[in-house]
């Protein structure tokens, strides 16, 4: 194609981005066959549309007024594991009925980059160094495994947990290819169901879309939001009808303890009716990397951590406690025909959140530039910009330490959030759950293991152990093989049996 008289030019020139052929007598055939390919699928119009109002709509000003707008959630939607334990078995009971129903499915959000962890690779095929190497994709799949036979046990009926995986342009190959290969981890195949979201391109801060190299355009996910397009423009949602679902849990990959399809979660929400919920977990911290749940206008929505002044998110209420408490760890519940009405109607109406990123570029010499500041945006839609459509929303507060341990960094003293975290909360809830059911562990001496352990020569190393979820989901069943019994760690529990690997110490 030559794109002087394909009217191809023109298209460009009249959505001023003409300087994305500016090298086009210098790229090989194959190279302008590539950019034309990448060029033709693009709606000019509507990028610079997305430009345009995501700009208008992240202005610090305006953010400085939404912060005087935000409210903390109401009591009467919060449902609490810790306060009120009394209705928790009746909302697992609810929780665990839809499972055996076939009608609850799981929805993964994998299309991220990973940048901050500094992988190649998906993140849910990172193995945080658990004695067993599980991945994340790994655990999440083996409990959907358990889930499924303790409803099917429980309900005696045979049913399934669809899986859902959205992934990027970046990820689908890779994530395809490890579920296959290792025979999806016991999954029956036609129950994970892949799909793909959008990609959008980096603009520099004058709306021109960034060339990262002569012939090839800076690309990245739409974000996590960008998963309503998806479901609508992939069969998504005719798929989910077909199967009878009408409640789904939506997730991100990167949270080791996540409880898929969590029947709590999931009772909870069905009991009180909501077509949407969210988890969260109590933030102390003012400034912890995570989203707040809130209502801004009187209506619920999540104030991301990037989005928040820090004035707001040190604000204390009465008891001393923050009054923006709300954490998000990105569990989310929508019942189908709340999904099914966003896909269908709200979704053009999200607007995208910036982020200033530092892009590289090829300046107009033709030469690569890596910058040292923000250069340029990135526009993303956030999964839970659509709270704000929901008509019954509640919110369902857990506990961290059962919950919630992201994966996000690479590992580096005093890192946060990193592999050794992920790693050490698992290992520690998988010791308590063994004290719970009776169990006890004895150091190299032969000595009873206090059940909150002194910390010894400064460090406050977890005991090392480890319960497969194809054992247990949720800290369920485990009496009968460890109660009255003592562990030499490292204790690992699976499908074979009891292990200890490493015996006084050796
Ligand atoms: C996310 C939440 C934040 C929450 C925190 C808890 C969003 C927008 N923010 O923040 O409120 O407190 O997790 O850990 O949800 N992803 C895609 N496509 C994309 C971008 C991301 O599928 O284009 C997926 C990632 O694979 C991941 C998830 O979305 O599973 C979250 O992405 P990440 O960038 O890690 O979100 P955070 O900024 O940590």
């Amino acid at each position: 194609m030559d794109p002087s008289t394909s009217g191809f030019a023109q298209k460009l020139a009249e959505a001023s981005q003409s300087h994305l052929l500016q090298f086009w007598n210098e790229l090989s055939p194959e190279e302008q066959a590539d950019l034309t390919h990448d060029l033709q699928g693009m709606d000019f119009q509507e990028i610079n549309g997305f430009f345009k109002s995501a700009m208008e709509t992240s202005s610090s000003s305006k953010q400085e007024k939404m912060d005087a707008r935000m409210e903390p959630v109401p009591r009467e939607v919060l449902g609490s594991v810790t306060r009120d334990r009394e209705s928790l078995k009746d909302w697992e009971l609810a929780g665990l009925h839809c499972v055996s129903q076939s009608k609850v499915a799981v929805l993964l959000l994998a299309g991220g980059q990973g940048t901050r962890l500094g992988v190649s690779y998906p993140k849910g095929m990172y193995d945080v160094g658990l004695p067993s190497h599980k991945t994340l994709f790994q655990i999440q799949a083996e409990r959907i495994v358990k889930l499924q036979q303790l409803a099917e046990q429980k309900h005696k009926i045979k049913c399934c947990i669809p899986w859902y995986i959205m992934t990027s342009g970046r990820t689908m190959e890779s994530t395809k290819e490890y579920f296959s290969k290792h025979n999806y981890f016991g999954l029956d195949k036609d129950n994970i169901i892949f799909f793909q979201q959008g990609m959008l391109p980096a603009m520099d801060y004058q709306g021109k879309i960034i060339l990262e190299n002569k012939g090839k355009l800076s690309m990245a996910p739409d974000g996590n939001g960008g998963l309503y397009r998806a479901l609508g423009n992939q069969g998504i949602m005719d798929d989910m009808e077909r199967r009878g679902v009408e409640y789904i849990h939506v997730y991100c990959v990167d949270n080791v303890l996540v409880k898929v399809a969590d029947p709590a979660f999931v009772g909870f929400c069905v009991q009180k009716g909501a077509d949407c919920g969210a988890k969260v977990v109590e933030k102390t911290n003012p400034t912890e990397a995570v989203g707040v749940v809130c209502k801004v206008d009187g209506r619920y929505q999540v104030v991301e951590y990037s989005e928040i002044t820090l004035a707001t998110a040190e604000k204390r209420s009465a008891d001393g406690r923050l009054m923006f408490n709300s954490g998000n760890v990105a569990n989310h519940f929508f019942s189908f025909s709340f999904l099914r009405d966003i896909v269908q109607k709200y979704e053009p109406k999200l607007q995208h959140h910036v982020a200033q990123k530092k892009i590289p570029y090829v300046n107009p010499q033709g030469q690569l530039i890596k910058p040292d500041k923000p250069n340029g945006i990135k526009m993303e839609k956030f999964v839970f910009d659509i709270f704000q459509f929901a008509k019954t929303f509640v919110v369902f507060e857990v506990l961290r330490e059962d919950e919630f341990s992201p994966l996000k960094n690479a590992d580096s003293q005093d890192g946060k959030d990193t592999p050794t975290t992920a790693r050490h909360t698992l290992m520690s809830l998988h010791h308590r759950w063994v004290l719970n059911a009776g169990g006890h562990f004895i150091d190299e001496n032969g000595r009873r293991v206090p059940a909150i352990p002194s910390l010894k020569d400064g460090t406050d190393l977890p005991i090392k152990c480890e319960i497969s979820p194809l054992v247990s989901y949720g800290g369920e069943g485990l009496e009968e093989l460890v109660k009255g019994r003592e562990f030499h760690p490292t204790l690992m529990i699976d499908e074979n049996g009891v292990h200890e690997l490493v015996k006084n110490g050796v």
